[in-house]
């Protein structure tokens, strides 16, 4: 028979665990969402436990997933020593992340869901980077797109050579890097293979505001560009298109609209240019995809298809794009090393998680 794996879950708010409550009319997006959600979904996971520093979170936490409240937990540190999860969700903010992430991988956690950003600085990604390499873990970070059919199917006919070789990846509207970008950034790496981006260069808006001596005080927005060890090109604009994502190739064009909900595709000839069929795929849980995924990692010892090297990546594009302000717009050579700045909210607020649908 197989295995059941133990789960249990660092951050019980809203991506942790009620997050469904709000996003369930997204076209884009299949239920479950949430992290405990996911678990419960996942015929393979049993979630037995959480931690989270604010009781009420923990009580409704344990009233909706069925968790009884000896395997609530204020100090998350308590949790894996007691419990010893075989997978553990870190759904806390970006600036707790790495201190856990660590600290389970030392106690001996064989499987991490993570959510984006993966931490704080460049530093603390190197660290994490590291310790997943030399302990062996399964790695993913909670970036859906990369587990989301109708990317994986835009991914896959980049790969079939259709359409001949990749030049370009657009992100029509980057937002905030640390919290929305973080995003965008996976899925271009993912579209592009997981190639190792060389250069990137950026302007940030509100700089001088938000970034005070070596601390970003807040999520900067911007836009700018990544260029990839193949010579592909990435695109972070910063317009008003919302989440839609193009990849331009040799003789044709694949668009994702509405969030991946819509996959266009449109070729190229050189002087005319004519619709294809939109690419078909099914709808699915990327949450689900993405703790089958830590399943089945633990299953065989097989690779993710997220991994600590594609966080680590997608940290060092977020800090580069800051760096290339600071430095008055200048292209910046990845990785960055010795890199001084840290993400650090003094005033950041939990947000109060949706209980209840509607
Ligand atoms: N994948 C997605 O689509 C998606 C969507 C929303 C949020 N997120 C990400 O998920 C993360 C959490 O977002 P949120 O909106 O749920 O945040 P939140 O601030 O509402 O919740 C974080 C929770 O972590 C708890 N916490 C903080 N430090 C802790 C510690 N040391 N031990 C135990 N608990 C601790 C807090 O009490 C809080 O309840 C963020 O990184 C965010 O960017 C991802």
């Amino acid at each position: 028979m197989a295995t059941t794996y133990r789960a249990a879950l660092i951050g019980c708010s809203r991506m942790g665990a009620f997050i469904d409550n709000e996003v369930r009319s997204s076209r884009s997006i299949t239920l479950p969402y949430s992290h405990a959600a996911g678990y419960e979904a996942c015929e393979r996971t049993d979630l037995i436990a959480g931690a989270d520093l604010r009781q009420d979170v923990l009580e409704q936490f344990g009233s909706r997933y069925n968790v009884s409240s000896d395997h609530w937990y204020t100090n998350y540190r308590d949790l894996i020593a007691n419990e010893q999860p075989d997978i553990l969700s870190i759904a806390t903010q970006p600036e707790q992340r790495c201190e856990i992430i660590l600290h389970a991988i030392e106690q001996g956690v064989r499987a991490l869901y993570v959510e984006k950003p993966l931490c704080a600085s460049v530093a603390e990604a190197e660290a994490i980077r590291d310790a997943v390499r030399a302990n062996n873990v399964a790695l993913n970070m909670g970036t859906n797109r990369r587990w989301h059919n109708g990317f994986e199917a835009m991914r896959a006919k980049i790969d079939s050579g259709d359409f001949g070789d990749l030049r370009t990846l657009t992100i029509f509207s980057t937002g905030s890097f640390f919290n929305t970008a973080s995003h965008f950034f996976d899925l271009l790496l993912y579209l592009n293979s997981d190639v190792t981006p060389k250069w990137v260069q950026a302007y940030v808006f509100r700089f001088d505001e938000l970034v005070v001596g070596t601390e970003v005080r807040d999520d900067p927005a911007g836009t700018g560009i990544m260029m990839f060890e193949n010579e592909v090109l990435g695109y972070a604009l910063d317009g008003s298109r919302r989440t839609e994502f193009e990849a331009v190739c040799g003789s044709g064009v694949i668009t994702a609209l509405n969030n991946g909900a819509d996959i266009r595709t449109r070729t190229q000839a050189p002087d005319s240019s004519a619709d294809g069929p939109n690419l078909d795929f099914d709808e699915a849980s990327s949450t689900l995809n993405l703790v089958n995924d830590l399943v089945h990692a633990l299953d065989t010892g097989e690779p993710v298809r997220g991994g600590a090297d594609v966080a680590y990546w997608n940290t060092q594009i977020i800090f580069g794009f800051i760096e290339s302000h600071r430095r008055g717009g200048a292209r910046v050579e990845l990785p960055l090393t010795n890199h001084d700045l840290r993400f650090v909210r003094h005033d950041h607020v939990a947000r109060q998680p949706k209980y209840a649908p509607g």
